[in-house]
């Protein structure tokens, strides 16, 4: 329930983006209680206990940001999925509830705007898939320095839940395709912009790079990932690797095993942590990407960085021995790891190697972020197994949509967002390098500091799974639908031959 009132929320949200008018001042709002958050605590939870109905979580968020506006004791609600401990929230009486949510409308862009203040200078509505631990608390640094240095400014932040942006892409897609946009939200660098019809539904960002001087500090294989059809569509605020394994430090000396390097040792590592009674492997499937996303770094590890780049240019074939290869390997992982995978997040997934229930798990270093945000220290990492040397690389950026409510706000942000103080912020939380090459790292922990290096000496190839590699038909269809059909029925054949035709159907027949 939580997570559907979530995501109604956020489309409401990102609808009402549309001319988003400064909210109507409120008359004074008296607060019938007042609540501190406590663990466990959600906002439809709270609107049960006080009205009886989950939905009436409406009327708290707008009686608290409203009383926020007046008494900063109060906490302001931006993200209604993320009550943060010890906020303190305004729950109004139900007659003040009932009256608010009478002709209350989440799908009004003007009775949205009723839930936030207004700023003397309009709205910033942020669209991402941020929600979990790291990657909040990343997003919040930046809101964090956005709003001290624009005070005026009110932050809508429409987050939809849902790891590599499941759920985001295809609900933003519809709303920019319908006219409605938020004022920026989060792209994969390369070829992802070609989903929203750059030049169309969203416009070039060149002049951001020329006015901050992106492009002398932004390395150039990062440059050469963002520029498309000759433009910049993003701004960078980060570098992400995808081809990690994290284990659990404690299970891996339990078991007596060291960290794997090839899958040969990873297969024997995972034989000895099962008769020491320890689930060898974490591994997710429910936000759509985990199965692509483990693939991509089976097939890196593979083949050199080379043929591996080669897949996405029509210089390897699918046909390869190694793509082969790389399924069997696949098939076999799969045998180790949990069977419910369909049902965890890749947070839930990573959440198994903090609580020492699971010892492995490859994942993009945004679990990194995952493990700040739980103060969890005892993990360690290594390349996915075959991967040394090799750097597979994907990078968040936002963009500016045509039909921006507010082009000046978001210009703002992007200028924020290729900063050094907003990357240096941002990253250490989020579990991802700096975009930018002057980044001061002292302050980021050991896992940050070494993939800074290893980017600057590993092979750089692009993610599919994360935007960067192929077109997004491709990557989210023809090669996607391949892998997770593969990971039910463990047809190696029929998978290569799904793949192959996937690449001839992208434009390189094999
Ligand atoms: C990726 C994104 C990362 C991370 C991850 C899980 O696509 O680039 O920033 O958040 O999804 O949601």
């Amino acid at each position: 329930m939580k997570k559907f009132v979530y995501v109604l929320l956020v489309a409401a949200l990102m609808l009402a983006s549309i001319g988003t008018a400064a909210a109507a001042p409120n008359s004074a709002i008296t607060c019938d209680q007042t609540v501190t958050v406590t663990a466990g605590d959600w906002l439809s939870k709270l609107a049960e206990k006080a009205f009886g109905t989950v939905t009436s979580y409406w009327a708290i968020m707008w009686a608290t940001n409203q009383k926020n506006a007046e008494d900063s004791s109060y906490a302001k609600i931006t993200n209604a999925d993320a009550l943060e401990v010890g906020q303190k929230l305004c729950i109004p009486s139900k007659a003040d509830a009932e009256a608010f949510l009478k002709d209350f409308n989440p799908t009004r862009a003007s009775d949205l705007a009723k839930l936030f203040a207004s700023g003397a200078k309009g709205q910033l509505i942020v669209a991402s898939w941020w929600t979990n631990g790291g990657e909040f608390a990343g997003l919040n640094q930046m809101f964090e320095q956005f709003k001290k240095a624009n005070p005026d400014v009110e932050i809508v932040n429409a987050a939809v839940a849902g790891g590599a942006g499941t759920n985001f892409k295809g609900q933003l897609l519809s709303q920019l395709l319908g006219g409605v946009a938020p004022d920026t939200f989060q792209l994969h660098a390369g070829w992802e912009a070609d989903t929203y019809n750059p030049g169309v539904l969203i416009v070039p960002v060149d002049e951001v790079y020329k006015r901050n001087n992106l492009e002398a500090v932004f390395p150039p294989t990062l440059l050469a990932m963002l520029k498309f059809k000759d433009h910049y569509w993003g701004v960078p605020v980060n570098i992400h690797r995808s081809n990690v394994l994290w284990y659990n430090k404690a299970l891996l000396d339990k078991a007596g095993v060291t960290p794997p390097t090839t899958w040969d040792e990873f297969f024997a590592a995972a034989d000895k942590l099962k008769a020491a009674g320890i689930a060898p492997v974490a591994l997710g499937g429910k936000d759509g990407f985990e199965l692509q996303h483990t693939f991509e770094d089976i097939l890196a590890g593979s083949m050199t960085a080379e043929e591996y780049a080669g897949l996405w240019t029509g210089k390897t074939s699918w046909k390869s021995p190694k793509v082969t290869q790389a399924l069997e390997t696949f098939k076999k992982y799969l045998s180790y790891a949990n069977a419910d995978h369909d049902a965890l997040t890749w947070a839930a997934a990573t959440q198994l190697l903090i609580d020492g229930k699971a010892a492995m798990n490859i994942m993009g270093d945004w679990a990194n972020g995952q493990f700040v945000a739980a103060n969890f220290t005892d993990y360690g990492w290594a390349p996915v197994p075959g991967t040394k040397g090799i750097f597979v690389a994907l990078s968040d950026s936002f963009a500016l949509p045509a039909k921006a409510p507010s082009p000046a706000n978001a210009n703002l942000w992007l200028d924020l967002a290729g900063s050094k103080a907003a990357q240096e912020a941002f990253n250490a939380q989020k579990g991802s390098i700096c975009a930018r090459t002057d980044c001061d790292y002292s302050a980021f922990n050991a896992y940050l500091q070494s993939a800074a290096k290893d980017w600057t000496v590993d092979a750089i190839v692009p993610s599919v799974t994360h935007g960067a590699a192929a077109t997004p038909s491709w990557a989210t269809k023809g090669y996607a639908d391949a892998i997770v059909l593969f990971a039910t029925t463990g047809d190696v054949a029929a998978a290569q031959a799904a793949l192959v035709q996937a690449a001839a159907d992208a434009g390189f027949p094999q």
